[in-house]
This record gives C-alpha cells, structure tokens and sequence, in this order.
C-alpha cells in the first residue's frame, strides 16, 4: 500500500476504492494537455499565463523530451486522465520544482489524490529528497493545498510580476522526504 499521511486514513480508505495511478505523458495527449493548459481555470493561475498556440504547445513537448531533468506525468483515476504534474529537478542535486494542475472538470478532493499520489512517485520512484513549490500570492487554493501535502513555507520573492497592473509575489515552499515520511504510514 502507498504511504499516505496518518491523519487522513480514513479518508484514504475511499480514495482507494478508485484505481489512482501515475504515468508519462506521450504525444496523444497533447491536445487534451492543451485544452486543459488554456483553460482559465489552470492559465489564471500559472506564471506563464497568454494563450499557447498548438505550435508552441507542440515545440513545449519536443524541447522538454530533450530535457533529461524534467519528468512530466499525468496522474489517471480508474484509467481515466485526473490532472498533470510536472517535476523539473534544480541542477541535478536531488531536489525539484513541482507545478501541477488538475482537469478543469474535475470534482472537489482530486487535488488531495493528484498531490498524494504524485509526490508519493516523487519521493519513492525519482528519488527525489526535496521538492519546491511556487505559488502567485493570489491562489488561496494552491496555498492551502500546499500546506494540506505537509509543505512548509520557505520564502516570499517579493512583486516578481505585475498581473492586471498590480504587483504579485510568489510564494515559495519546500517539503522534504523525511518530513513527507514521518507524516506517511505505508
Ligand atoms: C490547486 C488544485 C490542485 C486543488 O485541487 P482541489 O481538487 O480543489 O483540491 P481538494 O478538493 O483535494 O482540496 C485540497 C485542499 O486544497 C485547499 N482548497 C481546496 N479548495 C479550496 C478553496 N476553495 N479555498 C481555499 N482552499 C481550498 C484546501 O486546503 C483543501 O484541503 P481540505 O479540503 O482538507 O480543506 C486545483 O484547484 C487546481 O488544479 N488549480 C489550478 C491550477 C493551480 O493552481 N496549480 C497550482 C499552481 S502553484
């Protein structure tokens, strides 16, 4: 069984009854990538925020198939695509940037399933000791969820880019593999 946090076993009892699982993205699903990508509900929220062109989508997965630093998963409920997760490691020394977006249809309590599951991959299959996450200083959901997976808050890179005219910070976090396990039984 995966590891997942004491507090949540309960809960994780019905996660479970659905077949959650993690593999790499391919070339057939681009499109969906990019309808999701686009969707306001995922651009609002990312640091690169204009409309992608299925060319620059297309030049976007042929650069990052190059980029042996970078994983990019997508996470599927009972088969079915649930969300995207991408890990991009910090100069090759065990330690990775996360970004991650869910389906925009998806329903309430997917982000718990994409984040336990992904970072379970993260930390048990890439091996990775420590991964960060970045969050505009307006995305209350993103920032909850991260302190939810056990993150804690490391910095705030103060008006790193003007959105509608007013400046925006990036909140940034780390969660480490030995905090991630001391809270996750298997
Ligand atoms: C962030 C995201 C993955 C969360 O997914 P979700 O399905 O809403 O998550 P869950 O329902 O499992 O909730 C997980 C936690 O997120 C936080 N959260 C969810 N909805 C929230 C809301 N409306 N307001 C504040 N926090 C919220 C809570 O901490 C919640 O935990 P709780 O239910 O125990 O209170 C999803 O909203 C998403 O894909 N957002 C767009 C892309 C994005 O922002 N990516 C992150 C870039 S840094």
């Amino acid at each position: 069984m995966e590891k997942v946090p004491i507090k949540w076993q309960k809960k994780y009892l019905q996660i479970m009854n659905r077949r959650i699982t993690v593999r790499s993205i391919c070339s057939g699903d681009l499109h969906m990538l990019l309808t999701w990508r686009n969707s306001p509900h995922v651009r609002d929220f990312m640091l690169t925020r204009h409309l992608i062109s299925e060319s620059e989508h297309y030049e976007w997965f042929l650069n990052k198939n190059k980029d042996s630093l970078c994983t990019r998963l997508i996470v599927e409920e009972n088969e079915s695509p649930l969300g995207y997760v991408q890990f991009d490691e910090v100069a090759e020394r065990g330690e990775a940037v996360w970004t991650f977006h869910l389906k925009p249809d998806a329903p309430p309590g997917s982000g718990t399933k994409l984040g336990l599951h992904a970072l379970n991959y993260a930390f048990d299959v890439l091996g990775f000791c420590v991964i960060h996450g970045k969050v505009l200083d307006f995305n209350n959901k993103s920032i909850s969820f991260h302190y939810k997976m056990g993150f804690i808050k490391k910095t705030i890179l103060q008006n790193q880019l003007t959105i509608n005219k007013n400046p925006v910070s990036l909140i940034c976090f780390k969660l480490d593999k030995k905090a991630w396990q001391k809270t996750c039984v298997r």
